[in-house]
């Protein structure tokens, strides 16, 4: 009979990440049993920093940003001590299952508590989207309507003044979010980690609108290709465009979650209960086609996730 799990959010934090807590909260009161909130992520589980969520614990988060949990990114919880010190913590305050929120880093911590026995469920919870098995995580969609946001204020300032501008975003090795807002704000250009950047692409296009009569342009690129400076002295030095950049930074991963976010992190927290009821361990939940299925955990790592290509025609046919 399970009585008690656990919850914790690691690696970045992600808008949508309260709402997704509160859903394993309130599913598993529904269920008769007791939450336990782990601080910090995997540092607060080898440290026995928890307590105990109840209904009211998670009231009034659900539109919140960022994690009531906190939550960190823990070298020590990579070694033998680490997960030794988490088993001791889980049975010190009687955990009888794990759900963990985050990216592939948390699920890579969590396949290696499984394998030590741990019942453990994972919920993909981070603004990158970069977790192959589900096609969108917790988060993306807030991060990509922050970027837009900023982006329709960017375009306004690049058409005042005829500029070019460079705007840099998050997506560590990633380029879901820039292939994103680079369609939804209209870019005419897009740089991201999975295509090799072809500099005389790039100027061709940039020659070819000013041919046309642009006046102004806007290049998206991914953190993980280059940093907009880098770009702007390689653009500077081979065609002598001058460039405005904008890093929009970790504005990116604050503030409260899109509807879109909210409902897939509640029907997720939901989900992620009701497996371990069923008995389920060492899997991920993931939407497919708008449907929640589960996955085995090392899928998150095992291959990459591929950027939508009919997305990336898009960006080159529309930002002419
Ligand atoms: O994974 C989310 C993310 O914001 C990435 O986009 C970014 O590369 C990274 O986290 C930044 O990490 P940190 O918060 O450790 O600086």
């Amino acid at each position: 009979m399970m009585k008690r799990i656990a919850v914790l959010t690691s690696g970045g934090d992600a808008p949508g990440m309260n709402a997704a807590i509160r859903a394993v909260v309130r599913t598993a009161l529904f269920h008769g049993m007791e939450t336990v909130g782990v601080m910090r992520g995997y540092d607060g589980l080898m440290e026995g920093d928890c307590r105990i969520l109840e209904s009211a614990s998670v009231g009034g988060i659900v539109h919140r940003g960022g994690t009531i949990l906190r939550t960190s990114r823990s070298d020590r919880f990579k070694t033998e001590d680490g997960l030794r010190a988490a088993l001791v913590q889980l049975e010190d305050w009687k955990i009888d299952a794990l759900v963990v929120i985050g990216g592939d880093g948390t699920y890579r911590g969590a396949h290696a508590l499984g394998a030590l026995g741990v019942q453990v469920i994972g919920i993909p919870g981070t603004i990158d989207n970069d977790v192959t098995g589900t096609d969108v995580t917790i988060g993306f969609d807030t991060a990509v309507n922050t970027a837009f946001q900023a982006i329709q204020k960017l375009r306004d300032t690049a058409s005042s003044h005829d500029r070019l501008f460079i705007v840099e975003v998050m997506g560590r090795e990633a380029g879901f979010l820039a292939l994103e807002v680079a369609v939804s704000g209209g870019a005419e250009y897009v740089a991201v980690p999975e295509i090799p950047l072809d500099m005389e692409k790039l100027c061709e296009h940039l020659h070819y609108s000013r041919k046309r009569g642009k006046t102004h342009s806007l290049i998206v690129i991914a953190e993980g290709v280059m940093s907009g400076a880098d770009l702007k002295n390689r653009l500077q030095d081979t065609s002598g465009y001058d460039a405005k950049v904008t890093v929009l930074g970790y504005i990116q991963r604050g503030g409260g979650p899109t509807s879109f976010d909210t409902v897939l992190a509640s029907r997720m927290g939901g989900l992620a209960v009701e497996s371990l009821l069923k008995g389920e361990s060492g899997k991920m939940v993931c939407s497919v086609g708008g449907r929640m299925v589960l996955r085995p955990l090392e899928e998150a790592w095992g291959t990459r996730k591929p950027l939508n290509p009919e997305l990336l025609a898009l960006v080159d046919i529309l930002g002419v």
